[in-house]
C-alpha cells in the first residue's frame, strides 16, 4: 500500500497514503509480530466478551474467534505476508482476517483501541518472558546446588580486593551465588505479580461507552484484576521497565559470575575446568580453550541495562497519555529478554559442566598466609591478648614467615615464641586450612556443617 491509496484501517480523512519514509519510519511489524500469540489471544477474549455483553452476535463472534486461529496457523506456519503499510502486527492480523470471515472482522475493533490492545499485548508478552526468567533462574540454582553438595567441604581462597583473604569452601562460594540468583527469582515473581492487570478495555484513553466486562477478558487472558484507571492502563510502561530493571540486576548478577569463572579458568588460577561443550578454541594458538561463554555472558549486561536507561528516557517526557514514541518500548524488550534468557541458558550450562580442581583449590587456599586470622583469634582465645595486640604480633609473624620465604604452618615454634613468648604447640592447630573453614560456625560462615544446612533450607524452598 505504498501506492497513492491511504490506509484502509485510519485512511477515510486522508486522501494520499504516506511518503515512504514516513511508513519506514511509522511502521513496527518487523519487530512487533512476535506479539502475534499475544494480539490474536487479547483479541479472541476481547471479541467473546463483545458477544457475552451482546454487543456484536454470537455469529459474528465465533466467525472472528475461528478465524484469528487460522490467521495464527498461517503465522506459526511461517506462511503469513506481512504487510509494512498496515504498519503493525495488531492492522496486520485484523486485515487478514478481514479476508478470511470478510464483515464480521470489521466489529471485533468495537470499544477497543490498538491503545490499548497493544498495552495489553506487550504485558502478555513481557508476563511469557517473566514465567521463563523464573524457569531459567531455577535452573541455574539447582545446577549451583549440586556444585555446592559436592564440594561442601572442599577449601579454595576466599577473597577480598582479589587478594587471598580466608579460607573458604566451594560450596560456600556456590551457595552465595545461590543467594543472588534466589533474590532474582523473588524480583522475578514480585514484578509479574505487579504487572498482571489488564489494560483492554481502556480503549484509546478515556474507556468507551459500550458495555464491556472488564472482569471476563482479566480472566480470559489470566489477568489478576482490569487495569483500574484508563489513562494510566494505556499509558503505563513501568512494567516492561521493571522487567528490565530486574533483568539488569540478575545480568550484573551473572556477569560477577561470569567474572569469576573467565578467571578461574585461566592458566594462573586453574580453579576450574570449564568443559569442551562451553568453550572454544583458537584459530591460531592450538593450545587455547577459550571462555567464550563466560565472556559473552560478562557482557550481556551492557544491553540489557542499555535497553533499560533507553526505555527510561523514551518514558521520562510523556505527557498522558499514548505518544507514538511508546512504540519503541518493544525492540528494548526483546532483545534484553533474549539475551538475558540466553545468559541464564549458558550459564546453567555452564555450571552443569564445570569441574573444580580440588588439588589446585586447595593449594590455593594454603598459600598466601590466608590463616593468619585464625592465628590471632587463637591468640585472643588461648593468650586473653586483645585482639588489636593479637592482630600485631600475627603481623609480624606474618612478616618473619615472608622473611623466610616459607608459609605460617611452617614456622618453628621457637620462631613463633621469639615473637610472643606465651605460643605453644596446639597454635599448629588452628593454621591448617581445613581447621580453619570448619571453624567458622557462625550462621552463614564457611564452615561445611554451615553449607550443608545453607543447601538443605534452599531444596526444601524450592522443593
Ligand atoms: N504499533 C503501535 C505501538 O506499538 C500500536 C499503537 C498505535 N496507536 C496509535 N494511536 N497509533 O505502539
Amino acid at each position: 500500500m505504498s501506492d497513492n491509496s491511504s490506509n484502509q484501517m485510519w485512511g477515510g480523512r486522508f486522501a494520499a497514503g504516506p511518503d515512504a519514509i514516513m511508513e519506514a519510519i511509522n511502521a513496527s511489524i518487523s519487530y512487533d509480530q512476535r506479539m502475534a500469540p499475544q494480539d490474536i489471544a487479547g483479541s479472541r477474549a476481547h471479541a467473546a466478551m463483545l458477544a457475552a455483553q451482546g454487543i456484536i452476535t454470537d455469529s459474528d463472534a465465533t466467525a472472528i474467534r475461528e478465524g484469528l486461529l487460522t490467521v495464527l496457523s498461517e503465522i506459526e506456519a511461517g506462511e503469513f505476508q506481512f504487510s509494512t503499510a498496515l504498519e503493525d502486527i495488531h492492522m496486520n492480523v485484523e486485515a487478514r482476517l478481514k479476508e478470511i470471515v470478510g464483515e464480521p472482522a470489521g466489529r471485533l475493533h468495537t470499544g477497543r483501541s490498538r491503545n490499548d490492545q497493544v498495552a495489553t499485548d506487550f504485558r502478555l508478552w513481557t508476563r511469557d518472558q517473566l514465567d521463563a526468567a523464573e524457569s531459567g533462574l531455577l535452573a541455574l540454582i539447582h545446577a549451583l546446588l549440586s556444585q555446592a553438595e559436592a564440594g561442601a567441604d572442599w577449601v579454595m581462597p576466599g577473597f577480598t580486593h582479589l587478594q587471598t583473604a580466608q579460607p573458604v569452601t566451594w560450596g560456600h562460594h556456590m551457595m552465595a551465588y545461590v543467594e543472588m540468583f534466589g533474590r532474582d527469582l523473588s524480583r522475578v515473581r514480585d514484578a509479574r505479580k505487579r504487572m498482571n492487570e489488564n489494560p483492554l478495555g481502556a480503549a484509546a484513553l478515556a474507556g468507551t461507552g459500550f458495555p464491556l466486562d472488564r472482569e471476563m477478558t482479566s480472566r480470559d487472558l489470566g489477568f489478576d484484576r482490569p487495569m483500574a484507571n484508563s489513562l494510566d492502563a494505556v499509558s503505563a510502561r513501568d512494567f516492561a521497565i521493571e522487567f528490565l530493571s530486574v533483568a539488569s540486576i540478575s545480568a550484573m548478577h551473572l556477569s560477577r559470575f561470569a567474572e569469576e569463572l573467565v578467571i578461574w579458568s585461566s592458566a594462573q588460577f586453574r580453579f576450574v575446568t570449564l568443559s569442551d561443550r562451553f568453550s572454544t578454541g583458537s584459530s591460531i594458538m592450538p593450545q587455547k580453550k577459550n571462555p567464550d561463554a563466560a565472556e559473552l555472558i560478562r557482557a550481556k549486561i551492557g544491553r540489557i541495562f542499555g535497553a533499560n536507561v533507553a526505555l527510561m528516557m523514551v518514558m521520562k517526557g510523556l505527557p498522558l497519555a499514548y505518544s507514538k514514541d511508546m512504540q519503541e518500548d518493544k525492540e528494548q524488550v526483546f532483545d534484553a529478554a533474549d539475551n538475558w534468557m540466553l545468559a541464564l541458558a549458558a550459564m546453567e550450562g555452564m555450571v552443569k559442566d564445570m569441574t573444580a580442581n580440588r588439588a589446585e583449590l586447595e593449594a590455593a587456599a594454603s598459600s598466601g598466609f590466608s590463616t593468619a586470622t585464625d592465628l590471632a583469634d587463637w591468640l585472643v582465645r588461648e593468650t586473653n591478648l586483645p585482639f588489636r595486640d593479637a592482630h600485631h604480633v600475627t603481623g609480624a609473624l606474618v612478616a618473619l614467615a615472608e622473611q623466610k620465604g616459607c608459609d605460617l604452618p611452617d614456622l618453628t615454634l621457637e620462631d613463633m615464641q621469639n615473637v610472643h613468648a606465651n605460643i605453644d604447640k596446639s597454635i599448629y592447630d588452628v593454621l591448617g586450612v581445613h581447621n580453619s573453614v570448619a571453624s567458622r560456625m557462625s550462621y552463614g560462615g564457611t564452615a561445611p556443617a554451615r553449607v550443608r544446612e545453607q543447601v538443605a533450607r534452599w531444596k526444601e524452598a524450592l522443593a
